[in-house]
């Protein structure tokens, strides 16, 4: 059974029971998404500062830059989420995130050095590591050597041998590690991929899928020129230049350019499809408009996965010279293809084949929206759609809406299960398997053939 498959057969709440949970909290879940969202909501809780509860956590938070920033504010509004320490080697981050906070009540303190913070913060529960690649293994180590559990934001690490000390650090301590993937506590993910697709199989063999995340061309980030770092403490922290430490994602030392940023969420999602890693993997790519950076900016990528039912292959790519279509993935099975977007408005609905077999009994028991529901004039991304022509296209509205932060449901898990009440989604194991497969892109388009993965390369 791969780790995929453990996590949802675990006894505690995992993707599956907590779907399960919120359908008896909410009878009509499945058929509205405000449902869902009032089902799993609790009332917030502000205890910022001050004695700590029992339901209370001590967070410490690395790296405060635009992800660091995105994870405070999603697990703000997460009840008994109190930050206390934040670190970032950049003043102007720091002062800006810092204020902000204690402007909101918590009772902060700020660190550029993280080994600071770990030596003066004794009583934090647990840290988020939001730092460019190359350090998360460093600062996760060091923090769960002190005793911390650690949320990490992905790519785990932009080099696998990094990223298996994360595994093999949290096997010896303990801890809990949490990596960044989303999707995986996406409450419109589970259902679509755990429930509809693997439990109901309604898209029967899907032998296909396919994801993109394509972006509009982009200058290099600048910076404000009175918070320019000098090159003495550059040096310190191991950064080359000030134009390197805003654009780290672009090169080698840091991260592993837009097949890993980007790619790494989606091309997750394929070994949680078939409960299975890939087999292997053939790419093209190249720096092809940039000039001066280090890696690809367009790569095209095809996984092949070996699973029960035979070879199914999957199709990725990212392109950083267009928007168009965006970032959404599909899922294409021999009765219906399944699209879905971190952004429903990108992604949101189901195609049955017209030779499939009826889904009414889904639609009955709220896992699918009935297409007459879904028609309703009323709702923006309906309106002027002709009712027969949806209904004869059979396209499917998926009938579960996010109305939180994309990030919160899964910064909610890590925190339930630092209270013991939760099994991680997406725990050190799992997405070492998931770098082993984004890092391995860059290998191929280097390489210029097809490569193969040993099972043994996924194992820690
Ligand atoms: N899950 C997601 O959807 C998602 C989205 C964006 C970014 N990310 C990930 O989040 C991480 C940060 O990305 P970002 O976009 O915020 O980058 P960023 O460049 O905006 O921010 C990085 C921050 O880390 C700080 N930093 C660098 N080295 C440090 C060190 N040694 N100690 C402390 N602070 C340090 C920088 O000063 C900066 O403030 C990356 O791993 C990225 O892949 C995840």
């Amino acid at each position: 059974m791969s780790s995929n498959e453990m996590k949802n057969v675990d006894g505690k709440v995992d993707r599956r029971t907590f779907l399960q949970s919120a359908a008896v909290a909410g009878a009509s879940l499945a058929l509205s998404g405000n449902a869902l969202a009032q089902a799993v909501a609790q009332p917030a809780k502000p205890n910022l500062a001050g004695p700590k509860g029992i339901d209370d956590l001590n967070v410490g938070v690395i790296g405060l830059g635009a992800q660091g920033q995105v994870l405070i504010e999603a697990a703000s509004g997460i009840p008994g989420v109190r930050f206390k320490a934040v670190c970032d080697i950049w003043e102007y981050h720091q002062k800006l995130v810092g204020g902000r906070l204690r402007k909101t009540g918590y009772d902060v303190k700020t660190y550029e050095d993280y080994r600071e913070l770990l030596a003066q913060e004794k009583d934090l529960d647990a840290v988020i590591v939001a730092t460019p690649d190359w350090m998360h293994a460093e600062i996760a180590n060091a923090c769960m050597e002190a005793g911390k559990h650690v949320y990490c934001e992905k790519e785990m690490s932009n080099s696998l041998e990094k990223a298996r000390s994360m595994v093999m650090t949290q096997r010896k301590t303990g801890k809990l590690l949490q990596i960044g993937h989303q999707r995986r506590s996406n409450p419109r993910y589970i259902h679509a991929i755990d429930r509809l697709i693997r439990e109901a199989n309604i898209l029967g063999r899907v032998t296909h899928a396919y994801g993109q995340w394509n972006r509009s061309i982009a200058d290099s980030l600048g910076w404000p020129k009175k918070y320019a770092i000098d090159q003495a403490k550059l040096d310190k922290y191991g950064y080359v230049s000030m134009d390197q430490f805003r654009n780290w994602r672009w090169y080698k030392k840091y991260g592993g350019g837009p097949i890993v940023d980007l790619g790494s969420h989606q091309i997750d999602l394929f070994s949680w499809i078939w409960g299975c890693n890939p087999s292997a993997i053939v790419a093209m790519g190249g720096m092809d408009y940039y000039k001066g950076r280090e890696w690809y900016d367009n790569v095209m990528t095809i996984y092949e996965f070996n699973t029960p039912e035979g070879t199914n292959r999957a199709y990725y790519q990212v392109l950083t010279t267009t928007k168009r279509g965006g970032f959404y993935e599909q899922f294409m099975g021999v009765n219906g293809a399944l699209t879905i977007s971190e952004v429903a408005a990108r992604g949101d609905t189901v195609e049955r084949e017209a030779h499939a077999p009826s889904w009414d009994e889904y639609a009955k028991k709220g896992w699918l929206k009935p297409v007459k529901e879904a028609i309703k004039p009323t709702t923006t991304r309906n309106v002027a759609v002709d009712v027969r022509v949806t209904a004869e296209a059979g396209k499917w509205p998926l009938p579960i809406e996010l109305l939180k932060p994309a990030h919160q449901p899964h910064l909610e898990n890590f925190f339930d299960a630092v209270r013991g009440r939760a099994k991680l989604n997406c725990p050190g194991e799992v997405a070492y398997e998931t770098a082993v497969a984004v890092l391995k892109a860059n290998d191929a388009v280097a390489a210029g053939r097809k490569l193969e993965f040993k099972p043994e390369e996924f194992k820690v």
